[in-house]
Formats: C-alpha cells, sequence, structure tokens
C-alpha cells in the first residue's frame, strides 16, 4: 500500500516513519509512505508562495487552489493506480475504525494536509477528495491527522503486526465491539495489587470468560454508547 502525503511540513513525520512499526514495515515493503512538500508547485520565486488571504475578509491565510492541484495532479501522475483523495479537515466526515479497516483494503491513499485556516473551497470542488476529521477539536494542521490515519491503517495491512490476530481483537474492530479487557504482566503483585487469580490458573476456557465479562462492563462504564450503536455516526 502507498501513502502520498501533500504537506507544508514534511519533517513533521522524520521521527514518526523512523521508528518501530511504522520503520519496519516500510523496510519489509509492505508500506510506501511519499511526502511531498506543497510549496515545490508554487510558482513564484524566491517567496514560494502557497496561501493568501480569503475573499470578504476574516482571519488568517487559506491554501491556494491553483498551487495544490497542481501539486496534486503532479503526485497523481506518479502512478498507474488512482489514489483514494482525503482532505484533512476539522468539518469532516468522522474517522473511526471502520473508515481505517475501509482505507486498509486501498492500494494508494493521498492525504491532504491542511494548515493555516484551511485549503480553498475549490479545492474539494475540483479534486473532490473525501473530507476527514480525526474529532472534533482543531489542530494546527492535517499532519498530526494523517499521522493518526496512517498509524490505524497500517497496522491493518497483513503481515505488519507479528500476530495477526491482534489487530481483529482491538476495541472498535469489525471483529470486536467492545472494548479491550484490561491486561497484567510481572510482576504478580505490586505495592499490593494483584493479577486477578482467574489469569494465573491456566484455565483457558475460564480466561476468555473473564476477559469477554470485563470487556462488556467497560463499554458499559465507559462508552456505553457502543453497545447500542449510537456512536456509528458513520453508518
Ligand atoms: N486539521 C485541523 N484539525 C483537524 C481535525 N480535527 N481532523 C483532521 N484534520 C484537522
Amino acid at each position: 500500500m502507498r501513502f502520498d502525503v501533500v504537506t507544508l511540513f514534511p519533517a513533521i513525520f522524520d521521527g514518526y516513519l523512523t521508528q518501530s512499526l511504522l520503520e519496519k514495515a516500510i523496510q519489509r515493503g509492505l508500506v510506501d509512505i511519499q511526502r511531498h512538500d506543497l510549496r515545490d508547485w508554487a510558482q513564484d520565486t524566491p517567496h514560494r508562495k502557497v496561501d493568501d488571504r480569503p475573499f470578504g475578509g476574516g482571519p488568517g491565510m487559506l491554501l491556494q487552489v491553483d498551487v495544490t492541484v497542481r501539486c496534486v495532479n503532479a503526485v497523481d501522475e506518479l502512478s498507474l493506480t488512482p489514489a483514494r483523495r482525503i482532505l484533512l479537515t476539522p468539518q469532516g466526515k468522522r474517522f473511526d475504525q471502520r473508515m481505517a479497516e475501509d482505507l486498509a483494503t486501498s492500494d494508494r491513499v493521498m492525504l491532504l494536509c491542511g494548515r493555516y485556516e484551511g485549503f480553498d473551497q475549490r479545492v474539494t470542488d475540483i479534486l473532490e477528495p473525501e473530507e476527514v476529521s480525526i474529532g472534533d477539536f482543531v489542530l494546527n494542521g492535517g499532519e498530526v491527522a494523517a499521522m493518526v490515519i496512517i498509524d490505524s491503517v497500517v497496522r491493518l495491512l497483513p503481515g505488519v503486526l507479528g500476530d495477526e490476530n491482534s489487530s481483529v481483537q482491538d476495541s472498535f474492530s469489525r471483529g470486536n465491539r467492545l472494548l479491550e479487557y484490561p491486561q497484567y504482566t510481572r510482576p504478580r503483585e505490586f505495592q499490593g495489587h494483584c493479577v486477578p487469580d482467574v489469569l494465573l490458573g491456566g484455565d483457558h476456557g475460564a480466561i476468555a470468560a473473564w476477559r469477554e465479562k470485563q470487556s462488556r462492563i467497560r463499554t458499559e462504564q465507559r462508552r456505553s454508547d457502543l453497545l447500542d450503536g449510537r456512536s456509528d455516526q458513520n453508518d
């Protein structure tokens, strides 16, 4: 799978792409993540201007449609496979595990990261990306949102996680509508807090039943909306 990330700040991704799971997935050829600096598609030198004030007034600057369309078209030409286009904005459809699972079936995804007050509306009118938000809060730009999406999608790709089942058991995945049960490791006792006996007994049936019950209790206490489907705004 390939991601093309269009951004004014490609360096934000440096550490993220060179650590841990992502680095390994890239090295093993399971995912290819290319960054494209929007500023490379500005026409005026030396300023390489990519933004301007909104018509009609108002605060901040907008990313310009001409620069953005030039950049996206050039990125599209790098591959024969058409990319699924996603524009990161707090006004978008809410990202969730279901969307991550759906994206993980794509060969190519292009992520357009907004900055300042976002993109000129004509970017959406012309390029027709899916507008996606990672939650009801405002970030300084789409880069962190792009990393959230990449992170949640890459771990779903076959071969990325050591144990193929571990993403199926994740909270919110299609295979599991409940929050995850609590987990413990050594030491068995710390500051008077003990690991539940059932986990130490080796009775796998009892362990599975305990975990299922704990998942249900946790979900009822913290996210009862998941039990009655209320959280499925994207259905
Ligand atoms: N850009 C700024 N805030 C955002 C959000 N919540 N989701 C996606 N992109 C954003």
